[in-house]
């Protein structure tokens, strides 16, 4: 009797077992496809209460998203969550999906799922907070992934993440540019799952690098438009090769240009800039473009670049902007204060204390920083070219090479504005700080003399003949380089 009931039982749990597969199966079946890839959530607007969503299907469905605060989260998971819904439209044989998220509460840590409500096939868990803007916030600056392959999206991943753990509080992540080598779906994709992990863990702020689809390379329009979901500035032709826009957070004013749309720059995104920038009250103006206006890399003086070079320092003088992140050069590059393409007179700095460490602040200083926080990925440039205007406004300077990928990190306090660049070993992922720079503005203490800057921490000055012919050379390609675009631009 017991052996007929063991046998009974035991054909049941195989009935059991086979039916369960048989459901698993058809379930993987009916939801292959349907999983998000490339998810990314973006500033959009105001960023106190609104987020821009995009991911990608393999197959066409629906779009949601649904975006629950932290406390409720943890209590009952996305039972709480308001469901937003979304666009989805066919970019080269993937599905884009792109939601915009409105009445966030500011100050806010919140979590959230991207997917479809009809197939029931969600993310994984992603987590932003919103500006509550008391002026206090932090955030990382990186540049140039542009992985040319599998690994060098691994090794770029890793300085994101050392990054993240190095500053935790660090409210969203800038990246500069050349997210892709050659902007293919496939490049997009494996960005999007190697990054996954930190590219769903705060807002990001991307900048359009020309690697990421523009009218030079290879006629990829739209592209970079179809990654990201961004509030565009004004203009009809925004979004084609590349996005400006702009936002506020805390006390800071961003504005992001597209540096594929500059040589020479349009009128539209020109005016778009000057009257962005002028029309702000915020205490810190910041610029964020893909083409740097100073480095020591082999672009910086190439016709493209140095056309638009020119056209940036006038805005920057003309609109008081402060700092300049750039990228495209993948160097370490950091200036003085610098206004008119010159380095400023009688600078005036103090070192106080500020959480807990010595910094030396330049006090209401006139003139911009401009600064390339070097490559997070594997691309490394050496220092070739240094034209005498750019050696002058250099304070520091030089290839990051066998220190690593890079990141920035800029964290604001009112009037207070600490600006530090670090290094990641790419084998122990050990984060070495290889560069500061403090500004404190509009404060009572007026300065009534100048002090010379502390110098810069590392210097690698390489002049050498070998580097001269290279400068040639590079000068030649760039112009070749140039001949589509001056093609494209008769019509
Ligand atoms: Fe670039």
């Amino acid at each position: 009797m017991k052996i007929t009931f063991k046998k009974s039982l035991a054909a049941l749990l195989a009935l059991v077992l086979l039916f369960s597969c048989v459901g698993v199966t058809g379930s993987a079946e009916a939801t292959t496809g349907y999983e998000t890839t490339r998810l990314n959530c973006t500033v959009y607007g105001d960023t106190q209460t609104q987020r821009g969503f995009t991911w990608y299907t393999s197959r066409p469905c629906d779009t949601a998203i649904q975006v629950v605060d932290a406390g409720n989260y943890k209590l009952s998971g996305f039972q709480k969550a308001v469901t937003y819904t979304g666009t989805v439209s066919e970019w080269d044989g993937y599905y884009c999906h792109k939601v915009v998220v409105t009445g966030l509460e500011p100050g806010t840590d919140y979590r959230y799922r991207a997917g479809s409500l009809e197939y029931n096939t969600w993310s994984a868990m992603g987590k932003f907070v919103t500006d509550n803007a008391d002026g206090k916030f932090s955030f990382i600056a990186i540049a140039d992934v542009q992985a040319r392959d599998h690994e060098e999206y691994v090794q770029a991943s890793n300085v994101m993440r050392a990054a993240m753990d190095y500053t935790p509080g660090a409210e969203f992540a800038i990246n500069l540019g050349d997210f892709v080598n050659d902007c293919t779906s496939e490049e997009w994709l494996d960005f999007g799952e190697i990054f996954a992990d930190v590219n769903t863990k705060l807002t990001y702020v991307p900048v359009a690098g020309n690697h990421d689809g523009n009218i030079t390379n290879k006629l990829n329009v739209g592209w970079f438009d179809a990654q990201f979901n961004l509030l565009y500035g004004d203009g009809e032709l925004n979004g084609v090769n590349g996005v400006y826009y702009s936002y506020d957070y805390g006390n800071a004013h961003f504005t992001v240009l597209n540096s594929n749309d500059m040589y020479p720059m349009t009128e539209m995104q020109k005016n778009w800039i000057i009257n962005d920038i002028t029309n702000s009250d915020a205490h810190w103006k910041i610029l964020l473009v893909h083409r740097a206006p100073y480095a020591v890399g082999k672009n910086v003086h190439k016709p493209d670049n140095a056309i638009m070079r020119k056209t940036i320092i006038e805005i920057v003088d003309e609109t008081g902007v402060d700092f300049v992140f750039s990228g495209h050069d993948h160097v370490y590059f950091r200036t003085v204060q610098v206004a008119n393409d010159k380095p400023c007179e009688g600078t005036y700095y103090v070192t106080e204390k500020f959480q807990g460490q010595d910094v030396t602040f330049a006090v209401n200083p006139e003139g911009a920083i401009y600064t390339l926080p070097s490559t997070a990925g594997g691309k490394r440039y050496s220092v070739q070219t240094v034209g005498a205007t750019i050696k002058d406004c250099a304070d520091t300077y030089f290839a990051t090479g066998d220190m690593g990928g890079c990141f920035s990190n800029v964290v604001i306090d009112g009037d207070r504005l600490v600006y530090r660049a670090y290094a990641v070993d790419d084998k122990t992922q050990e984060v070495t700080q290889i560069d500061e720079y403090a500004i404190k503005k509009n404060v009572a203490d007026e300065p009534t003399e100048g002090t010379d800057l502390p110098t810069g921490v590392i210097e690698n000055l390489d002049n050498s003949a070998g580097n001269f012919i290279t400068q040639i050379l590079a000068l030649i390609i760039g112009y070749i380089e140039l001949i589509p675009d001056l093609i494209l631009g008769l019509f």
